[in-house]
């Protein structure tokens, strides 16, 4: 046998889950936060509660901040099975092509984490995730982060202040379509480069919740937050489909167990890691903390609403009308 066959034999024997008895089956999860964050804290107990309930047959090697991959790389690397978990923002979907998931993008859909749990949770959650499998994806669970701040280096209190100003939006059409209608201008770009850009005014500002805003040091170089809670950002922890199919019965039953108690963990403590996060941000001194008025989110709301007819065709109507009809939301009621 050649030497490259047998290398090529020995590399397809090392990518089989279940090739060897005695070595734990390996589950790289990339994810491109912090550790310290709502996400990074539900990978890493994810990881432990793996290995503790399957006897350390399953090793999970969590790889954060980028280390990896970057956001767009990450997709395509757990398809190609160089990874097998991820939970990439929902925001992340559109570019692979399922649309609907920038559903969750759109502004003001959700007042609160109960709203968007009624639909994580009930039959739009389960049609999305049906929807990766053909992409060669299984969706295990949703994890939530929290709502959004816009941020920048001048105050944002009224919808009007962002106009003309370059902000940094995920790869979401919604998102570009939200930022269009404040008069901004929408740049899409990985997690990984936002504190530059900002740093080296590529962009002027951007959104995120709290958690992300101050774990990557945005509060270094950007002087103004505002507490607008405009939009939800959450995740869907994902595997590849084949891989996931290719462990044993046993072994994915008890990694099902260890996510649902991750996925409990993490949206516990998805809003106390926010809140903490806007303490932080306050006592670095850095960045002036800005809630706005009752009157200034309702503005925010009018202008921002129609988003979501512009983007209706897009997302798919019937999701949208489903959301609508789970949440009690009626836009021409504003
Ligand atoms: C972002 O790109 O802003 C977020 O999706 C990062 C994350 O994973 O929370």
């Amino acid at each position: 046998m050649k030497f490259s066959a047998l290398v090529f034999g020995l590399a397809t024997l090392a990518a089989l889950p279940t090739a060897f008895a005695d070595s734990p089956v390996v589950i790289k999860f990339s994810h491109v936060v912090a550790t310290d964050t709502p996400k990074g804290k539900a990978a890493d107990f994810f990881a432990k509660r793996a290995a503790e309930l399957t006897g350390n047959k399953v090793k999970v090697e969590v790889y954060p901040n980028s280390q990896l991959y970057k956001d767009k790389e990450e997709m395509e690397a757990l398809q190609l099975g160089a990874v097998q978990m991820l939970a990439p923002s929902l925001a992340k979907f559109g570019p692979i092509g399922v649309k609907e998931f920038e559903a969750f993008d759109l502004p003001f859909i959700f007042d609160n984490y109960e709203e968007l749990h009624k639909i994580t949770s009930g039959p739009v959650g389960k049609n999305l995730f049906k929807k990766l499998e053909s992409k060669g994806i299984v969706g295990l669970a949703f994890w939530d982060n929290g709502f959004k701040a816009f941020s920048a280096n001048s105050p944002v209190k009224q919808s009007g202040d962002l106009k003309g100003k370059k902000l940094r939006v995920q790869s979401s059409k919604v998102l570009e379509e939200q930022m269009r209608t404040l008069g901004a201008l929408p740049q899409s770009m990985a997690f990984s480069e936002v504190y530059q850009a900002l740093q080296t005014g590529v962009v002027d500002g951007t959104e995120n919740p709290p958690s992300n805003f101050y774990t990557q040091k945005m509060h270094e170089v950007q002087k103004y937050l505002s507490l607008t809670d405009h939009g939800y950002l959450g995740y869907a922890v994902i595997t590849n489909r084949k891989f996931w199919e290719g462990l044993p019965a046993d072994v994915r039953g008890k990694l099902d167990q260890a996510m649902k108690e991750a996925t409990d963990y993490a949206n516990k403590i998805a809003r106390e890691e926010n809140e903490a996060a806007v303490q932080a941000v306050k006592k670095s001194g850095k960045t002036e903390v800005y809630v706005p008025t009752k009157e200034e989110r309702l503005a925010f709301k009018k202008a921002l609403v129609p988003v979501h007819q512009k983007m209706e065709s897009r997302i798919g109507k019937e999701t949208l009308q489903e959301i609508y009809k789970e949440t009690n939301f009626d836009p021409s009621k504003l």
